[in-house]
Order: C-alpha cells, then sequence, then structure tokens
C-alpha cells in the first residue's frame, strides 16, 4: 500500500506543475520580497532559497548575493526559472524535494523561503534552515498563515479591498483568468496553513529571538539571525 505522504506530496508537485504551466502574474507575496531583502546581511556570499517557484525572488537575491542555489521539486517550476534567469550565471537552480535534500551545515549567509513551508513540516525544516545558515547569516521566511481570532478575521476583511485593488491596478482585471483560478483552487483544497501563534511558538523554541510578523495581505514573515 502507498504511503498517504508520498501521495499527498505528489499532488502538491503535481499541482504546481500544472500552475507553473499557467504562470504569468505576479503575486501577494511580492509586495513583501523588498522587505526580505533589507533584512539581508551586509555581506552576503552564498544564498538558499527552498520552494523557489519560477524564481523571482531567487532573482532578486542574485543582485545582493555572490550565488544562488534555489530548489523546488516541480521540474515545470524549475525549468521556467532557469529560463527566466538566463542574465543570472549566479543562480544554480536544482529540481529537488527539500525533505529529502542533504542540507551542507554552516554554508549560507542566507537562507529563505517564501510561500513554501506551509508544504513542510515547519520545524523540520526550520532545523535544517537554521543549520545550513553560517554565523551571522539570516533566515527569511514569508508564508501564509490560518486566521485565528477575531482580530486576524478583521485584517482579512481589510485585506480583500486592497487585494482586489491592487491586482485591478496590476493587471486591470480584479480575478486571475478562469484556468489560474481553477487551479488554484484545486491546489487549495489540500492546503493548510498555521496560526500565527502556532508559528510563534514554533520560533520561540527553535529560533530565539527571530523577528515574527504580520502582514496585511494573508502573509507572516520570520527574520532570524544566528548569532
Ligand atoms: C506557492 S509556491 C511559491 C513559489 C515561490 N517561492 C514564489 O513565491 O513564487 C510553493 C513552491 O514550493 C514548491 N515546493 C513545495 N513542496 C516542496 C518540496 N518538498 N521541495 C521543494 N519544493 C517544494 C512548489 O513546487 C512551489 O513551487
Amino acid at each position: 500500500m502507498s504511503d498517504p505522504m508520498d501521495e499527498a506530496t505528489q499532488k502538491v508537485k503535481a499541482d504546481f506543475d500544472r500552475i507553473a504551466l499557467l504562470s504569468s502574474e505576479s503575486s501577494h507575496n511580492d509586495y513583501y520580497l523588498n522587505y526580505l531583502l533589507r533584512q539581508l546581511p551586509h555581506a552576503c556570499a552564498d544564498a538558499l532559497e527552498i520552494g523557489c517557484g519560477t524564481g523571482d525572488f531567487s532573482r532578486l537575491l542574485a543582485r545582493r548575493a555572490k550565488r544562488v542555489l534555489a530548489l523546488d521539486f516541480s521540474p515545470n517550476m524549475i525549468q521556467l526559472a532557469r529560463r527566466r534567469a538566463s542574465d543570472y550565471p549566479n543562480i544554480e537552480f536544482q529540481c529537488a524535494d527539500a525533505t529529502l535534500w542533504d542540507f551542507p551545515v554552516e554554508s549560507f549567509d542566507c537562507v529563505a523561503s517564501v510561500a513554501t513551508l506551509h508544504h513542510l513540516e515547519m520545524k523540520g525544516m526550520l532545523s535544517k534552515m537554521s543549520r545550513a545558515l553560517r554565523q551571522g547569516g539570516t533566515l527569511l521566511v514569508l508564508d501564509l498563515f490560518e486566521n485565528e481570532g477575531a482580530v486576524d478575521a478583521l485584517t482579512s476583511l481589510v485585506a480583500m479591498p486592497v487585494s482586489l485593488s491592487l491586482r485591478l491596478l496590476q493587471t486591470g482585471r480584479l480575478l486571475p483568468p478562469r484556468a489560474v483560478r481553477e487551479a488554484w483552487d484545486e491546489h487549495g483544497r489540500t492546503d493548510s496553513y498555521l496560526t500565527l501563534s502556532q508559528v510563534r511558538n514554533i520560533c520561540e523554541e527553535l529560533l530565539p529571538g527571530a523577528k515574527v510578523r504580520k502582514h496585511l495581505l494573508w502573509r507572516y514573515s520570520i527574520v532570524w539571525k544566528k548569532v
């Protein structure tokens, strides 16, 4: 009998292979990438990105770091990322499952992940990511969270018109094209997120002193300096 975890992982991979073929628009993650970049250490030789997708953040990292290694387990995402980064010889894209990848110890000045950790076992992945950092290096995470309580519900209400207006300004449409919506809806059926308190508890345990920030468009960030 097949392992249900394997099936779940296969589904995520298939979802992103499908999404990659439709990918054209920017996402709400993009509004927070500059905030992440501002947290980078001054001297950043080596950066690692987990779950790079089409490589939007990898390319931004590559302007600040000497070398960027970017992983994703969707072959279609990696193919697109390579194509879009043809002007960035300092990025190496690898098609690899982050859960099986052998993280080198103390080898990077920045280890980052955008909108990917909710697909992985958070504690285990954060431990691997923090071990891969050199002393003085920075861990950067942007991800989505599950609302809990009235304040989150209210923030979500405020976020809705902001999100629609931003999309309208950027694309001239209130909603993404139908095929894109359908692919994300299918993916959303099995997607789940941690609440901010769960994220904060994990950070307290694993990343002492980490800065966990809630952002308007259903996202949070973690910034942690390894001392
Ligand atoms: C929501 S997308 C975010 C992509 C990109 N970081 C961005 O912000 O546009 C999540 C990405 O994580 C990748 N991913 C999910 N689980 C993974 C795993 N176990 N190993 C490597 N990549 C994974 C998916 O293929 C997908 O490209």
